[in-house]
């Protein structure tokens, strides 16, 4: 049998269709044995990585691995081929692929076969996932159904985000998923499950080789590839109908460094797989006495499989262009990052204040706003102390209730925290008469603080959409721009929505380094979260009206108060307006320029990602909503 690289190229296009490939490739029980799986463990030295690498990541997929599978005779290695084996080889996958759309799983030619999966397998070791919907268990679609553990996934289904993180595909954002597979006891009406806008496969990635087989894979075959790591992503990021995906939530690995050097910095830092969750990172900070930041971290270095299927590391040094593109820049973009150096910071004492407020006989609703009003008012005192307030504002069938859960003030103490409050709790207690019970509480260290204060968050309803915005400083510059801006905020809960708040700024005072980091959030003093909601049984219309109203009244207000500002992606409106300028502002066209540079395949793919701008979804949910359970296209005008 002669290995499909040395094919001529029509043979090669033919061996590309599932039943060809079929007929014409056998993998003999010593080949498997002799494949799989495909690395090569390379020398740690030989890369620019400024912290030793994970063991996963010194198995590697390289040219000297793809020639013995050549040798080895095993036909269509040439799938798993290396941009630079194609120019060298005169090959070219391409013309028997639709060049417009991602290659969907009905297309006849392209979509891997029986075959192809079987040896894709082999070489990842076996850790290639046909997967089946979360919640499939409730169903008889895949023939795995199961009533203990459907009335297990349905009672857990909201409360227990870690058996969804815990799934190769289960995704936060069900509504753009398409819904076609949730608990019917929570979505009534439901009787069939299907994969819907979740991945075909997924790949339990553990080492770089892995990564660097699916993205080499999906970019000859010109699938859809996806990237999950948690499947948190409000935008359903991480998940896409037809797709491959690289799950990286087992790469666990965490390194502590006491005395790391890289460029000026020296000093403690963390080397941390790309699936240690923010807990894990903040238990092992904790526990080696120092405290690290979750989110938008000093990172650095970072180590990424970038489009090419090639293995590089990211730092001010190596790599500079991409390591500015990945900090800010969002996720499934430039490449898959297997893993990152962030700085430590020494222990901190933390202080908290919890305290609510509602309407009720002794609270009008005018008492109620004028408090919360008071509150508004302290932003730029509290934001310029270093303290983060996180809070939540609804209203209900005329009732209005606050809570504040909590604010956090690192490095301060309880007399320190009391004093900053003290105008506003004297304010609610005595001018307004609303009876609050403040609850102070002092910790040694972030982690205890942190740990009491921020339980377990709700998973995945696809009764409700969200939207965002940042709104700088200047929305506090004076009276009238404040009141504005807290009219445009109340405006939201008086119409039956939920705002959730943060009073947060970026560090005050410290100079930062040059990255792709919205410069929005450099003049944020306070983020605000809307949320509009419907009933489970609400008609279409009723959705698409309460769905529009979030983008085009609520965020359109939001946007009238906070000109020139734009918002935090990771939680932010489906269908943010000029979503290019609201996340990324003025650093956008280097991005894009990036994009181009470092992924000249469009390989990687996100919904408002930088350079999504180009491709579209073949339908759309409720008239306006891009569906990730549809056909992924490149637009007819895209550039
Ligand atoms: C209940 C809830 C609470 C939240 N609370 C907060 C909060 O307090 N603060 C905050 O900042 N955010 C918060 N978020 C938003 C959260 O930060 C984002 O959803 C974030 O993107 C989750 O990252 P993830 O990698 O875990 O999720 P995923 O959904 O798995 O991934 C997010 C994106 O990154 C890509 N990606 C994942 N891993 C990699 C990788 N290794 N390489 C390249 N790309 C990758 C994915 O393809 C996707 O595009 C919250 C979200 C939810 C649902
Ligand atoms: C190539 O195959 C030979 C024989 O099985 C093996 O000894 C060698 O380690 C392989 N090299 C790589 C880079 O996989
Ligand atoms: C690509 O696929 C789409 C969707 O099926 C189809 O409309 C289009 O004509 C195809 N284009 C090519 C070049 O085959
Ligand atoms: C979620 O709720 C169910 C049912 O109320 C309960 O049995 C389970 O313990 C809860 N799980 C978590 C993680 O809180
Ligand atoms: C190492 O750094 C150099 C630039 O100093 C860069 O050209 C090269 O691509 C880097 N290699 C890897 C594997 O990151
Ligand atoms: C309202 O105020 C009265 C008098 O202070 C008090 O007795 C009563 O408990 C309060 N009611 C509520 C709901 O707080
Ligand atoms: C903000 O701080 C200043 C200085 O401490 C104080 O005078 C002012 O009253 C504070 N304003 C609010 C709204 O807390
Ligand atoms: C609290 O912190 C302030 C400001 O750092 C300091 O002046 C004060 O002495 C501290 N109070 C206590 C009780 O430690």
């Amino acid at each position: 049998m002669m290995p499909v690289a040395l094919l001529p190229r029509a043979c090669l296009l033919l061996a590309l269709s599932t039943f060809t490939v079929a007929q014409s490739l056998v993998v003999d029980a010593a080949n498997e044995r002799s494949v799989a799986p495909a690395f090569e463990v390379v020398d740690p030295a030989s890369t620019n990585a400024t912290a030793p690498l994970f063991d996963g990541e010194t198995r590697q997929f390289t040219n000297a691995v793809l020639k013995n599978l050549t040798d080895l005779q095993l036909t269509n290695t040439v799938l798993f081929a290396f941009p630079d084996v194609f120019a060298k080889a005169d090959i070219e996958l391409g013309s028997a692929i639709n060049s417009t759309c991602k290659t969907f799983s009905d297309d006849f030619v392209g979509f891997p076969g029986f075959v192809t999966n079987r040896v894709f397998n082999l070489l990842l070791g076996g850790s290639l996932i046909q997967t089946t919907p979360f919640a499939s268990p409730c169903f008889s679609d895949f023939g795995n159904q199961d009533a203990d553990k459907c009335a297990h996934i349905s009672a857990n289904w909201h409360n227990d985000s870690y058996s969804h993180t815990d799934d190769p595909t289960s995704v936060n954002a069900v509504l753009f998923q398409g819904m076609s597979c949730v608990p019917p006891s929570l979505n009534p009406g439901q009787i069939t499950c299907t994969l819907g806008g979740y991945p075909k496969m997924s790949i339990r990635a553990t080492t770089v080789a892995q990564v660097q087989l699916a993205i080499n894979l999906a970019r000859n075959l010109n699938l859809r590839l996806v990237i999950k790591n948690t499947g948190h992503d409000f935008a359903a990021k991480s998940t896409g109908a037809a797709g491959v995906s690289i799950w990286t939530h087992n790469m666990k690995g965490i390194n502590f460094y006491e005395n790391y050097i890289e460029g000026p910095y020296k000093g403690p830092a963390f080397k941390l797989g790309a699936g240690v969750q923010v807990y894990e990172a903040y238990e092992a900070a904790h526990k080696e006495g120092v405290t690290i930041v979750g989110g938008e971290g000093r990172v650095l270095s970072m180590e990424v499989v970038t489009a090419d299927g090639r293995f590089v590391t990211a730092s001010e040094t190596s790599n500079p262009d991409l390591f500015w593109a990945l900090r800010g820049g969002g996720g499934s973009t430039y490449g898959v990052v297997t893993s990152m150096v962030v700085k430590a910071f020494p222990k901190m004492p933390v202080t908290t204040l919890m305290f609510s407020f509602s309407t009720s006989q002794n609270v009008t609703v005018d008492q109620f706003w004028a408090g919360v009003r008071t509150y508004f008012g302290g932003f730029i005192n509290y934001t310029e102390a270093g303290t983060y307030g996180y809070f939540s504002l609804r209203g209900m069938g005329g009732n209005y209730a606050f809570a504040m859960k909590p604010w956090f003030a690192p490095n301060m103490n309880r007399s320190a925290l009391e004093a900053l409050a003290a105008p506003l709790l004297d304010d609610l207690a005595g001018r307004l008469s609303i009876p609050i019970e403040p609850v102070f509480a002092e910790y040694d260290s972030f982690y205890e603080a942190w740990d009491v204060s921020f339980p377990l968050e709700a998973w995945g309803s696809g009764q409700s959409r969200a939207g965002g915005r940042l709104f700088p400083r200047s929305s506090w510059e004076d009276e009238a721009a404040l009141s504005n801006t807290f009219e445009a905020v109340r405006y939201v809960v008086d119409q039956g929505g939920a705002v959730i708040g943060f009073h947060i700024a970026a560090s005050p005072g410290s100079g930062h380094p040059d990255n792709a980091v919205n410069p929005a959030w450099r003049e944020t003093v306070f983020h605000g979260v809307n949320l509009a909601s419907w009933d489970r049984d609400a008609s279409p219309e009723e959705i698409e009206t309460r769905s529009r109203r979030l983008t085009d009244d609520w965020g359109q207000r939001w946007r009238d108060v906070s000109p020139g500002s734009g918002a935090y992606l990771s939680e932010s409106d489906y269908i943010e307006p000029d979503f290019q300028h609201s996340f990324w502002g003025e650093k956008y066209d280097r991005l894009y320029e990036l994009k181009k540079k470092l992924d000249p395949y469009d390989l990687f793919y996100a919904h408002q990602a930088v350079g999504s701008e180009n491709w579209e979804t073949s339908e759309l949910l409720y008239g306006h909503l891009p569906s990730q359970n549809s056909r992924l296209c490149r637009k007819a005008t895209a550039s």
